[in-house]
């Protein structure tokens, strides 16, 4: 029941580079902007990011927006939005030029900034920050900014569900703190939750990345595609089987020169793809798990002993491991894929807005096709600014175009909805849904899912998220089920072939009437 409420012009869920960039934009606009955020502001999964932002400065010589834009296609595996890649990439210079102008400090080469490169870049292209601690400098600047620009930020609260009036129009949210259930009523209300790798046991993503907006989106008649091209990073650190965020080893280590190699030493990328260690990261991830399979070994290793100066390049993985008791200076680092990055998420176009009036998204949970079905490195911090951008200018000429919100209504009392177990769920879905499924897999996890599953108001922030986890279980299961093929991040063992000739298109994903996700896109006529 709804214990408070509050009113703005823009409610933003998430802290990001995404909710952040947005927040700010829409202050300086003139809007009463709110954000919302589970933890405490900017603790979320940004501060994580580590390798970069993909962008074309214009003084790398060999180096342009069209090469950019040629190897986010060639990375996404034939699924990209044309029109969303040119959006984001174009957009990414003045972007990154706006958050500098912000206070984010990148690292520099001489009076330059700097770049790297990492997995599918066919150019040092990625600026980073701090070495390898991007994401946390990110979010120093936009926090402090959020902060001069007296934005509200309410810590501590859980998005729990998209209020809409009779016409389908999202006219607010509700939303929890602790026990205290509240409504922020507003004719805008933006997700920038980000991802779903808690989806799996092991994942380089924090405790907050539960798919809430996903959730949200879809309870509130939005569309969702891509579901299942869940990206799992290749070099994750592997100090054994463990549960949780695990620390990343950033791409750029081997953009730098680092090597993957077998138990005996066998550089054994050599012979998988013409960039070797430097392939998209689908094929990383894919050929480490294969290869580790067929060696019998628990793990990869990364050996950068040959890079000069590794403490201070990558002072975030050199702590990683000095806390693991690795030197990577001396020794090969013990890597491993985990879940890493959504590709998919809830539909928007290049602007953020979703399908229902009222209601954007922008960042990791929304699925504006940047992506296709394998993101490339650091394109995902870029499109957090670009569209992070873009969506308080659509926020603001919808608000011009539409009339008063109808609800008067009081707020309904929470539905009850399936809950599932969140271990259980973990464990189904990293033993049959991560790199290498199969039909009898992905049935086994649904069943497994299904048998841990009650009926129930969720309760608390757990509550909330576990109800979020359940429904996102279901629709990546129902979308990789029905994906009967192998492209990008989405790795079928019966069905080990690409097929453009029937399967060329994304699967989207809406809730039935009984609330179940169902795949909607009639794709697979003609399919095996
Ligand atoms: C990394 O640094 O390897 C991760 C960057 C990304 O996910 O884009």
């Amino acid at each position: 029941m709804t214990g408070w409420e509050a009113g703005a012009d823009l409610v933003v869920v998430g802290s990001g580079v995404a909710g952040l960039t947005a927040a700010l934009d829409a202050a300086a606009a003139g809007l009463r902007v709110v954000v919302v955020t589970k933890d405490g502001i900017g603790e979320g999964s940004t501060r994580w990011a580590q390798g970069g932002v993909a962008v074309v400065l214009g003084d790398v010589a060999g180096d342009s927006l069209g090469a950019h834009v040629a190897d986010t296609l060639a990375a996404g595996g034939g699924l990209n939005d044309a029109v969303a890649v040119d959006t984001v990439v174009r957009g990414g210079p003045g972007a990154v030029r706006r958050l500098r102008g912000r206070g984010a400090l990148f690292d520099h080469d001489g009076d330059r900034p700097a770049r790297t490169r990492e997995g599918g870049h066919s150019a040092f292209r990625v600026v980073h920050a701090g070495g390898d601690a991007t994401g946390a400098e990110i979010e120093r600047a936009l926090v402090a900014a959020t902060r001069d620009a007296g934005v509200t930020v309410l810590d501590g609260h859980v998005a729990v569900e998209a209020l809409r009036e009779v016409t389908g129009r999202v006219v607010g949210l509700a939303v929890l703190a602790g026990d205290d259930a509240g409504v922020l009523r507003a004719p805008a209300v933006l997700l920038a939750t980000g991802g779903y790798g808690q989806l799996y046991s092991s994942t380089t993503n924090p405790g907050t990345s539960t798919g809430d907006g996903v959730a949200i989106a879809l309870r509130a008649g939005a569309t969702a595609a891509d579901l299942e091209f869940v990206q799992f990073h290749p070099t994750v650190l592997w100090t054994g089987p463990a549960v949780g965020r695990r620390p990343l080893v950033t791409e750029a280590v081997r953009g730098e020169g680092a090597v993957l190699l077998d138990r005996t030493g066998h550089a054994f990328m050599a012979g998988v793809h013409p960039l070797a260690d430097l392939a998209p990261r689908d094929v990383v991830a894919a050929a480490i798990t294969r290869h580790t399979a067929e060696t019998g070994s628990d793990c990869a290793w990364l050996d950068a002993t040959a890079l000069p100066g590794f403490a201070t390049r990558f002072p975030t993985v050199f702590a990683s491991c000095r806390e693991a008791g690795i030197d990577p200076r001396t020794d090969p680092i013990p890597v491993n894929p985990a879940a890493h990055y959504a590709c998919g998420g809830v539909v928007t176009d290049t602007w953020g807005r979703t399908g229902v009036p009222g209601l954007y998204a922008a960042g990791e949970v929304a699925r504006t096709g940047l992506h296709g079905a394998n993101r490339l490195a650091s394109n995902s911090l870029l499109e957090g600014l670009v569209v992070g951008e873009r969506v308080v200018r659509a926020v603001c000429e919808d608000r011009a175009a539409a009339g008063p919100a109808l609800l008067t209504a009081p707020v309904e009392p929470a539905p009850a909805l399936p809950v599932a177990d969140r271990a259980t769920l973990q464990r189904a879905m990293s033993r049959h849904a991560a790199i290498g499924r199969d039909a009898a897999g992905l049935a086994a996890a649904s069943d497994a899912v299904e048998a841990a599953t009650t009926v129930g108001v969720p309760v608390g922030r757990a509550g909330v998220e576990d109800a979020a986890l359940t429904l996102l279980a279901q629709a990546v299961l129902a979308a990789a089920g029905t994906r009967r093929e192998s492209r990008g991040c989405h790795v079928r063992t019966d069905f080990p072939d690409r097929d453009d000739a029937h399967q060329a298109v994304s699967l989207r994903v809406r809730l039935d009437a009984a609330g179940r996700p169902v795949v909607v896109t009639d794709a697979l006529a003609g399919a095996a």
